[in-house]
């Protein structure tokens, strides 16, 4: 006997990333008029709670909206199953239901904490994300990634899971320290590399305005990210080839964060040198030109990024690019410009695998062999 459960789904999971220079109260009311629960639980971390979360509760209260706030110690070792566990506990307590919503207030560690939590709190509620780094803004709160971190990994654990609206206001930007805008500005550059030579060339003739964060261009360029993750996103939600473009600087950028244990470089300054190396081997295996190579070694060196590798023996960088959660059977496919603003493929796949030899000669090769000695 045999019985069969039908469950083949057609879901419209689309959802609307809203970008302004808002304020918290104008935040609070375009959450009440969107009305993706019947009450609201920011989740947080310890920081954001301080600057803006204990202020967004009192501003969605005004609005008359039932809400309650939740938060964590900020930093990424707390990015944990034990938070997730916490923070479940106290919604519970504080009786949200399934027709609640979760804010995610925060950079990516608030927003993959809480949209994980949001995904499985009673078999999974609403939530919205409301972006408060760069990072977040251009990458994080985008594409329906959440979890966290296991012991032995970064994001071993999560779900996909979008929300259902990203609200971002460039008014948060402004008391961000120098390294965390650089960090996401290292996304930023590695988005237009792989997408978009006019994009490109708009951040480099916009640097300076964008160092000074003025709001209509910071919004430009977040809008301008988005969209071009969203492009990449809707390709391929799940990645199974194409979003794999997202991952260049991020093979070597990985292994240099783990070398420094986490606490000698951020993300984004990681991301950076990695993308310098990844470019550096595209252009020896004669897929990107030398002046391309340059103009974003510069771009990046504008924006505040390292560029030049740390001291770290080539052998070990090489050897943990192996370890990586994307590498097959210890091969790795580098995802490698051709070109500002286009990737490498072949036969409709994204990626190629680099010979060890390549990879270490881009690793030992000090500015003096890159083709430019601007940076
Ligand atoms: N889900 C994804 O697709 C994705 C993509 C990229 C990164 N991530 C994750 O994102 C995390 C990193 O995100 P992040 O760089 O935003 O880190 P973060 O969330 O830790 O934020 C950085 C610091 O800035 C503080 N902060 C936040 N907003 C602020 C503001 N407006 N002004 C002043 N301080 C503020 C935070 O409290 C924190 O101390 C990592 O855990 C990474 O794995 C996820
Ligand atoms: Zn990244």
């Amino acid at each position: 006997m045999n019985v069969i459960v039908r469950l083949r789904k057609k879901i419209d999971e689309s959802y609307g990333i809203s970008i302004g220079n808002y304020s918290l109260a104008q935040l609070a009311a375009e959450i009440a008029k969107d009305g993706f629960g019947n009450s609201y639980c920011i989740v947080c971390d310890s920081n954001v709670k301080k600057l803006f979360g204990t202020r967004l509760l009192h501003e969605l209260r005004k609005k008359k909206l039932e809400a309650g706030i939740v938060s964590f110690e900020a930093g990424e070792r707390n990015k944990s199953l034990r938070n997730v566990e916490a923070v479940l506990g106290e919604m519970l307590s504080m009786g949200f239901d399934r027709k609640s919503c979760v804010i995610a207030l925060g950079g990516g560690i608030s927003g993959d904490l809480a949209g994980f939590a949001a995904s499985v709190y009673l078999r999974g509620i609403n939530f919205v994300q409301v972006p408060t780094t760069l990072l977040a803004m251009v990458d994080s709160s985008i594409g329906g990634k959440t979890g966290v971190n296991l012991a032995l990994g970064k994001n071993t654990v999560g779900s996909f899971a979008q929300p259902k609206k990203v609200y971002a206001s460039t008014q948060f930007i402004k008391s961000l320290p120098k390294n965390e805008f650089s960090n996401g500005m290292a996304e930023v550059v590695k988005q237009a590399v792989l997408n978009d030579a006019k994009f490109f060339s708009f951040l480099e003739n916009n640097a300076g305005k964008i160092l000074a964060r003025e709001p209509k261009v910071m919004a430009e360029v977040i809008r301008k990210n988005c969209e071009l993750k969203a492009r990449v996103v809707e390709k391929d939600e799940k990645e199974a080839n194409y979003r794999r473009v997202l991952n260049l600087g991020h093979t070597i950028g990985h292994a240099i964060e783990t070398l420094g244990e986490y606490k000698a470089h951020s993300h984004g300054e990681a991301v950076s040198i990695g993308i310098v190396v990844e470019n550096r081997i595209a252009a020896m295996l004669g897929l990107l030109k030398g002046e391309e190579e340059c103009r974003v070694s510069m771009l990046l060196h504008e924006f505040g990024l390292p560029t030049e590798l740390p001291d770290y023996a080539p052998e070990k960088i090489l050897a943990l690019t192996k370890k990586d959660k994307k590498a097959v059977s210890g091969k790795v496919k580098y995802s490698l410009p051709v070109a500002i603003g286009k990737m490498y493929s072949r036969k409709g796949e994204y990626g190629v695998f680099v010979d060890d030899k390549t990879v270490l000669e881009a690793l030992r090769c000090g500015d003096d062999c890159c083709s430019c000695c601007c940076v």
